[in-house]
């Protein structure tokens, strides 16, 4: 049914077909086809088909970065919060193929990926900080703070996107305040589940200052 429907153009049929074939879930498995299926969903602007295909090119010996770049846009600009936490990566200055692969290993080795990436930048504040805060500030945010200012939950200032930073005071000492006791919608960092240092939310901020700025 679902091979009929594709062939007359339905979209959501050839992304259903091409999951099952990628999958080898009630199929047995053909990459080929499954790339063929969700190119064709992905050409008739299906988001999910679009950041499926852009995970089969990340696997590529020698990945079309071009091609997978536009398919993370496209899927980020209509929702699709997989695309949008690849998108923060890319604008954070990854590879868009070792984005999605990040993305879909669920982070585990970023800081190997930041120790690549790190480069000094000057904030707005003047200071540079350190790869050192770098990552311990990683390391909390993913924690504490990435699940809302990776996808901008609630219109938080996104990871990586300048434009959402540089009208705000860049002013360390009193954003650490305002995170530890909360502010506005950014709740308090110290909850009955979390007690981090002052120092381990600054070095968060710093961290995603440095992704903003860089
Ligand atoms: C539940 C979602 C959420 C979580 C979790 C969260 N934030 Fe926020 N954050 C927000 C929102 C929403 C805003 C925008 C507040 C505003 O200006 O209206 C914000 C704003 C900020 C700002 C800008 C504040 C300013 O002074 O302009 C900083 C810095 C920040 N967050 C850091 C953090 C850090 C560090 C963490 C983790 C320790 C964190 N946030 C966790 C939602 C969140």
């Amino acid at each position: 049914m679902l091979e009929t429907a594709s062939e007359n153009g339905d979209s959501d049929a050839a992304y259903l077909l091409g999951l099952l074939y990628k999958q080898g879930k009630h199929i047995k498995m053909d990459e080929d086809k499954a790339e063929k299926l969700l190119k064709l969903a992905s050409d008739n602007l299906n988001p999910e088909a679009s950041y499926s295909l852009a995970a089969i090119y990340s696997e590529k010996k020698i990945p079309d970065e071009a091609a997978i770049k536009q398919l993370i846009l496209f899927a980020e600009n209509s929702g699709k919060v997989a695309a949008k936490v690849a998108a923060a990566y890319v604008s954070a200055g990854m590879s868009p193929s070792k984005a999605v692969k990040l993305q879909r290993m669920g982070d585990y080795n970023w800081n190997e990926n930041m120790a690549d990436l790190f480069i000094p930048v000057q904030l707005p504040d003047g200071t540079i900080p350190s790869q050192a805060t770098i990552l311990s500030g990683y390391a909390t945010a993913q924690r504490l703070c990435n699940s809302c200012h990776l996808p901008g939950v609630e219109k938080a200032p996104r990871i990586g996107n300048k434009y959402q930073w540089r009208n705000r005071d860049i002013d360390i000492a009193k954003m650490s305040k305002r995170i530890m006791d909360g502010y506005k919608k950014c709740p308090p960092a110290i909850s009955a589940h979390n007690n981090p240092s002052l120092q381990s939310v600054k070095d968060s901020i710093y961290f995603m200052l440095w992704t903003a700025f860089k």
